[in-house]
């Protein structure tokens, strides 16, 4: 195909489009002036910044200042590249697109590929035939009546059988023509270790057919009728399937996907099928727990919003949790949909009823808040060292907010759940290495060391200490010979040390729900900061005995500031008390340089 053709055919397809109803099919529009107005599909909004100028056949909104022409608005709605917008309004409006001539492996591939396709819509003929019309279909009949599927269900998925025998579909098949080979490859017969013995892949289990998003079937589902293994076998990866891309059920459930704003996503193809039995039809199944990359641009073609209903045991719930980076990577907005009773949705639906199940997915919650629920389910927070560990498990998921306010919510909520100071949620998530912060535009490395050099020396030091001391009796008996109280000279710090001290003489150990009765809201923020604050790396003894070196310097510092003022205005006065001053001033010299050198030795 010549250059020239192409750019023939593009010019076609624009020349005929009209970007009024390019858009008009995915947001409402209102004339105003020479315009058209609605509410931006691209960003959330309540009121109209998103306009079409059909004469000049470009959109453009002011609110997020997406702008385009007919291809880009379709690209950046379906979530296409600019070309592939071209073919889809090519389609839309029967313009054929140009045929470039295929070389002869292409030519190969597209015959297996229509002979697969074949295959497998007789396959999926032949099954559900086998349940509906024969008398093999007896006991599968029965399989799905218990589960309470519907015939008009049976009939929508084109759910099937395969007869308790072990060549009836490749005798058939044999017969009409289909090659062993097409068989082989499709994945519909399974070859023993000796080559000659070939039989059907699928016996004795009820059938799903599992179809691509065109509706074209792929491949097959077979569940046993009893607690036998595997409970299901599937198709092998072909050409045509692959389980990493492929969400059940999406073929039907597209446009209900697009009407209801979200896609509900469960584990298995029988919960898709129950729920959308239910009458809840925005529903696709990936094919097991794992939620890809993949599926999750497929999804993006509907919605950017979706709702996980995965089983509600262990793994269930894991899965969930780790849809979120996917999720989160894609830009899509997450919410878990928690059954509260029952295995998975299918169980839950059979024993309460389609409407309660509607009642849950009213009810789903952002996928934060189900991230809260549960490391806060699996972790103990009643102690200091339980909230530090929550809290370490969930800032992953709060540096994933993207809005300032949202997150913002979140911290406080999160402080108050776990009765710690905001602050210290703040500074742990400035200090996450390598992490991300939210809002990550320009400029952020400079906030982040503004952040740090406003925390002085001394307050990190007093941290370091305030952490150790609560953690060892012998540590706090160390500090109590170092640093007098009244060497301490932050308020908060010595307060934390003073109620540290008081507790030690009375012979107790270190306790935080005491601290939290006795010290004041400043002193406890600064007490749940050090304990949580992490120390980048070192060895901890080392950070401590450099942090009480810090301390005791300070301490030094300013008493020989303070002899050294005595003794100048003894001095000065006259008085021989001078003399001691100056002694004192001389001892607390020695001390200082002493311990220049030992911390010199130490790090050397
Ligand atoms: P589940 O074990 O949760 O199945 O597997 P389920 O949907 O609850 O099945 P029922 O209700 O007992 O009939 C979820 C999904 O994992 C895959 C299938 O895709 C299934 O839909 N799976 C599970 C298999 O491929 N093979 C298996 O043996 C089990
Ligand atoms: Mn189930």
């Amino acid at each position: 195909m010549a250059n020239g053709e192409m750019d023939e055919f593009v010019e076609r397809v624009r020349s005929q489009s009209d970007i009024l109803s390019v858009v008009s099919r995915y947001v409402p529009l209102k004339k105003k002036g020479n315009n058209y107005w609605g509410c931006c599909p691209f960003h959330q909004e309540k009121t109209p910044s998103f306009s079409v100028a059909p004469s000049k056949g470009f959109f453009y909104c002011f609110g997020c200042h997406a702008g385009g022409d007919s291809f880009k608005f379709l690209s950046l709605i379906e979530n296409i590249s600019y070309f592939e917008a071209i073919k889809l309004q090519a389609e839309r409006l029967h313009i054929p697109m140009p045929q470039r001539q295929k070389s002869p492996q292409e030519i190969e591939r597209d015959r297996r590929i229509a002979d697969l396709r074949k295959v497998n819509s007789m396959a999926r003929d032949f099954f559900h035939n086998c349940l509906t019309m024969t008398h093999y279909g007896e006991a599968g009949k029965a399989y799905l009546a218990s589960r309470g599927i519907s015939q008009e269900t049976i009939e929508e998925f084109q759910m099937g059988f395969a007869p308790d025998a072990w060549d009836k579909l490749t005798r058939a098949f044999l017969k009409r023509g289909v090659t062993m080979e097409l068989l082989l490859e499709a994945g519909l017969v399974s070859q023993g270790k000796d080559s000659s013995n070939i039989y059907d892949r699928f016996r004795n289990r009820v059938i799903i057919p599992i179809a691509d998003e065109r509706g074209r079937v792929v491949g097959f589902g077979g569940r046993v009728l009893d607690d036998g293994t595997p409970k299901y076998l599937n198709t092998p990866e072909t050409i045509l399937f692959n389980k990493r891309r492929l969400l059940f059920g999406l073929d039907k459930s597209g446009r209900a996907i697009q009407q209801a704003g979200h896609a509900i996503v469960v584990e298995g193809y029988m919960d898709a099928i129950s729920v959308y039995g239910a009458g809840v039809r925005n529903v696709v199944a990936s094919l097991g727990t794992a939620f890809t990359a993949e599926h999750c641009r497929k999804l993006l073609r509907y919605t950017s919003r979706v709702c996980f209903c995965y089983d509600s045991d262990e793994a269930g719930q894991a899965a969930t949790v780790r849809a979120f980076s996917v999720a989160r990577d894609a830009g899509v907005e997450v919410r878990v949909i928690v059954i509260p009773e029952g295995k998975d949705p299918d169980e839950y639906i059979r024993k309460h009823g389609a409407k309660a199940f509607e009642a849950l997915v009213q009810k789903a919650i952002p996928l934060v808040e189900y991230r809260m629920q549960y490391v806060l389910k699996h972790t103990a927070y009643d102690t200091l060292e339980g909230k530090v560990k929550a809290l370490h498990e969930i800032l992953p998921v709060l540096r994933g907010i993207r809005d300032a306010a949202e997150l913002a919510e979140y911290r406080k909520k999160l402080a108050r759940i776990l009765m710690l100071d905001e602050g210290v949620i703040l500074s742990e998530m400035r200090n996450g290495a390598g992490v991300p912060e939210p809002q990550a535009h320009s400029g952020r490395s400079g906030r982040r060391s503004a952040a740090r050099s406003q925390d002085n020396a001394l307050k990190r030091a007093g941290r370091i200490v305030i952490r150790m001391a609560c953690r060892d009796a012998s540590v706090l008996a160390h500090i109590r010979g170092m640093l007098p109280l009244e060497g301490i000279y932050d308020a908060a710090h010595h307060e934390i040390l003073a109620f540290l001290f008081a507790q030690q003489e009375q012979g107790k150990t270190f306790d935080d729900a005491a601290a939290a009765e006795i010290l004041g809201d400043e002193a406890m923020a600064e007490l749940s900061r050090s304990l949580v604050e992490n120390l980048e790396g070192r060895e901890e003894t080392e950070a401590y005995h450099d942090s009480v070196n810090i301390l005791r310097r300070a301490y030094l510092n300013a008493r020989f500031m303070q002899h050294s003022r005595q003794a100048e205005e003894y001095l000065q006065s006259g008085n021989p008390a001078y003399r001691d001053e100056l002694a004192e001033v001389k001892k607390i010299k020695e001390e200082m340089d002493e311990l220049q050198v030992s911390d010199t030795e130490r790090r050397s």
